[in-house]
Order: C-alpha cells, then structure tokens, then sequence
C-alpha cells in the first residue's frame, strides 16, 4: 500500500510519510521498503495523536499519513472532529490512511468512522483486517476501502492472489457468523473495562484503551516488568524504554496480570 503512493524520486530525493510514535511497529519498516522517508510525530502525554504537530509536518515531499485509531500499542482512538479537520487541514493530493485493525473493540462514542471519511474526502484510504476481532491472523487477510481514483493505482501495485481460497474462505465464514464475532468482541472488551478499571483502582494511569490491549508507561522498568510477567507465565510486550502492551486475555489470567500490577510497585507514569 505505502510503495504505491510514496517512495523514491528520479531525482533520489524519498517520499515522506507522516505517522505518529509509537505506533504500529510494521510502519517503519513498510515506509523504508517503500525506499520513503518515515516522518515520526512523538504521541502526547495520554498516549495519542499529536494531530497539530503532524499536520505542521507536512512538507511539499509528503505523500502519505498514516493514522492509527485506535493506536497499537497505546489505545485510544481518533475523534471525528479533530480527524475530520485534519483531513481538511493537508493537501489534497496526500493519501490519508486511517489503520482501522482494531475498530471492532472500540465503544467511544466519538471515535472517528474512517469509512464515513472514505465517503467526504477522495484522498482516504481505509484498512481494516481479519487478524483481531476474527481472529484470522495466521490466515493474512485483510483489505483496503478507497475511491476508485486511488484504488486503481492499488489494483496495479498488488500482488496478484495474496489471499489464499482457505483466508478467503474462512474470512467470508467469519462475516455470515458475525453474531459470533460480536459476542467474542463483546467479551474481550468487558474484560478490557475490568483490568482498566482495576488499573485505575491501584492509582495506575492507562490510557483510554479501546483496542484489545492496554498500554502502561513503564518507561524504564518496562523490561524488568516484562520479566516479572514472564514468571507469572503473563506474556505481555516490552517496547523498549517506553512501555509493555499488555493484550486482553481470558479473564483468568487477567486477574492475575491485576494480582501482579498489585504487588508492583513502580506505576506507569503520564509520559
Ligand atoms: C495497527 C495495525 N494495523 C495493521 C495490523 C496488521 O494486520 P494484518 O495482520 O492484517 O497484517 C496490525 C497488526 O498487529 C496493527 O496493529
């Protein structure tokens, strides 16, 4: 998706694309393949989109923004109203990409429809996947919603038969049983609200988590708290100096990930 719209010019200058950081770990990675340049916006304090910040950062060389709602590995989401201002605020010609992977786990109720953004701004495109609520990730299916203007160039830099028959079997299954899906959904976030609101019990700051994860700003104790979860066979996902993503998990083992955030006794901080 990111070689098509951004990448390396006749005159070797890169591309650039805009994302917020942290985020999803595959962007640098995808825009560096793409032989662009990643543009990297620190998130605020609470762990979200410095919107302003990334539309000042906009350059004549930009080509692609990617918005994360909700954020891997943070948690909250992208409101309609500061999202919708954003898009109108950069250049037409700059391909939005709002990553929707986790859009089935959100509840707030402004959170932004990126296909409602797909319909107003011809320079959207939407992502969505089979790996989180379906629980296809093994499977590798997932798609992409965008006018027929910016599709047509996606259609052209695809790879031909990505989707196997078995992902493409089992992704329309999971839709005709989509009841299902909803109620599994529906679970994970009841327990999502009770480790938060456990969290916040113990005086601990989480940002407003709205995917299937909560973030802690462990900062440098963050590997020593990954360690410790380890021993208490909690598998939980240090990133660096800056904090663990704890994923939802069967409400078992999120009462002991409680248990040991209890007997823990260095809180995540603000930022
Ligand atoms: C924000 C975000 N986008 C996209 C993906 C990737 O989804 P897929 O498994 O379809 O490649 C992930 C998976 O971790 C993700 O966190």
């Amino acid at each position: 998706m990111l070689a098509t719209f951004a990448g390396q010019n006749d005159d070797g200058k890169a591309d650039e694309v805009i994302y917020a950081w942290r985020s999803f770990e595959a962007y640098p990675i995808c825009v560096g393949l793409a032989g662009a340049e990643s543009v990297r916006i620190p998130l605020t304090a609470d762990g979200r989109h410095d919107l302003e910040a990334m539309a000042a950062a906009v350059t004549a060389r930009t080509k692609v923004i990617l918005l994360c709602t909700p954020n891997n590995p943070t948690g909250p989401i992208l409101a309609t109203r500061e999202t919708e201002s954003f898009i109108k605020s950069v250049p037409a010609d700059v391909v939005v990409v709002i990553d929707e992977a986790y859009q089935e786990f959100v509840r707030a109720e402004d959170a932004v429809d990126g296909i409602a953004m797909y319909r107003k701004y011809p320079n959207v495109v939407v992502l969505r996947t089979f790996s989180k609520a379906h629980g296809l990730a093994g499977l590798r299916v997932g798609y992409s919603v965008s006018n027929p203007e910016l599709t047509q160039h996606l259609r052209v830099a695809a790879t031909p038969f990505s989707v196997s028959q078995i992902a493409e079997k089992a992704a329309v299954t999971s839709l005709q049983h989509y009841d299902q899906v909803v109620e599994r959904v529906q679970s994970l976030v009841d327990e999502r609200q009770r480790v938060t609101a456990g969290l916040k019990e113990l005086g601990w700051f989480v940002p407003d988590a709205q995917g299937n994860f909560v973030w802690l700003n462990l900062g440098e104790n963050s590997s020593e708290f990954a360690a410790l979860a380890g021993e208490h066979a909690l598998s939980v996902r240090a990133f660096g100096e800056e904090g663990v993503r704890v994923s939802i998990g069967e409400p078992e083992a999120n009462t002991r990930f409680l248990e040991l955030c209890a007997n823990y006794t260095k809180p995540p901080r603000r930022s």
